[in-house]
């Protein structure tokens, strides 16, 4: 079932947890893919009712960002939230969300200064206020996130335990395609030729992780040695690529568990990935 109005969410899911069911929540902006199924076979697996939203939400893009071009194709997203067994649908409209202009956010600062958080000003703080606000509305047992988005993750679940939010956040592993690259609604933009490319930045990671783990502690030479990999890709421009902490600090040391992170443009289309070490 599809809806769109929040006060007719409300009702159906009161209903839902009045009938001892839990809820499971995957916040989307739809454009589903496998990434995308993944998180949902988990929620399924996990809980007895499932929830998906759909909403490209305009808070979280910067002026110069995909909004107005990010696909829309909610006739096969249904399809798929059909075959993988969701419940409930919630696509609202712009306006179903933001009834007047919001004047509340919710800002995580310090996990937000780096990586993707330094180049997308305002990005973290639209994803934060609309979840939070997705998390009001459903009133999930569990929420459902993409460690594909790591920075993302880490700032949900800081928002989670900052304010008490009664509910569980769920991690899932990056689901990737045979050569690497990691499933995402943006890999639609690759011509053939940057599609080819584009694994390189799961290499270049995976070549990082490789040093790591063979004892180089000194993140400015993993650094180097996985830029040198990513400039030798035609193409390529890097955003940045960094060696980071469990709140996404930078670390110059590599003394415990670290996230390698980073952002690439290849032409117009922006591509992130990480990968756990150490
Ligand atoms: P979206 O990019 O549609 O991603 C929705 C969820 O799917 C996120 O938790 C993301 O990390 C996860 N995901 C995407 N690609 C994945 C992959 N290859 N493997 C595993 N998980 C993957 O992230 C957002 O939407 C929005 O910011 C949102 C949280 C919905 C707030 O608007």
């Amino acid at each position: 079932m599809i809806v769109s109005s929040v006060l007719e969410v409300r009702r159906l899911l009161d209903s839902v947890r009045r009938d001892g069911q839990s809820i499971a929540l995957v916040p989307t902006m739809g454009a589903l893919h496998a990434g995308h199924a993944s998180l949902i076979s988990h929620a399924r697996d996990e809980s007895d009712f499932v929830v998906a939203s759909i909403f490209v939400n305009p808070l979280q893009f910067g002026p110069s960002e995909d909004y107005q071009r990010y696909p829309r194709p909610l006739d096969k997203d249904v399809e798929l939230c059909n075959k993988f067994g969701v419940k409930l649908i919630f696509a609202p409209e712009v306006a179903d969300m933001y009834v007047g202009p919001q004047l509340s956010f919710v800002d995580v600062p310090k996990l937000t200064e780096h990586l993707c958080g330094a180049f997308r000003p305002g990005h973290f703080r639209g994803v934060a206020t609309v979840v939070l606000k997705l998390f009001n509305i459903v009133q999930p047992d569990s929420a459902y996130f993409g460690e594909k988005d790591f920075q993302q993750l880490c700032v949900i679940r800081r928002m989670v335990q900052d304010f008490n939010l009664p509910l569980t956040i769920v991690p899932v592993p990056t689901y990737r395609e045979p050569d690497g690259l990691a499933l995402s609604s943006r890999n639609a933009y690759l011509d053939p030729v940057q599609r080819a490319v584009a694994p390189v930045l799961f290499r270049a990671l995976s070549l990082a992780r490789k040093i790591v783990e063979s004892g180089e502690g000194n993140s400015e030479n993993v650094k180097a040695e996985a830029l040198h990999l990513l400039h030798s890709a035609a193409g390529v421009r890097v955003e940045y690529f960094e060696i980071v902490d469990d709140e996404v600090q930078p670390v110059a040391t590599i003394a415990g568990p670290v996230r390698i992170a980073s952002a690439i443009w290849i032409g117009t289309t922006r591509l992130i990935d990480n990968v756990p070490a150490g």
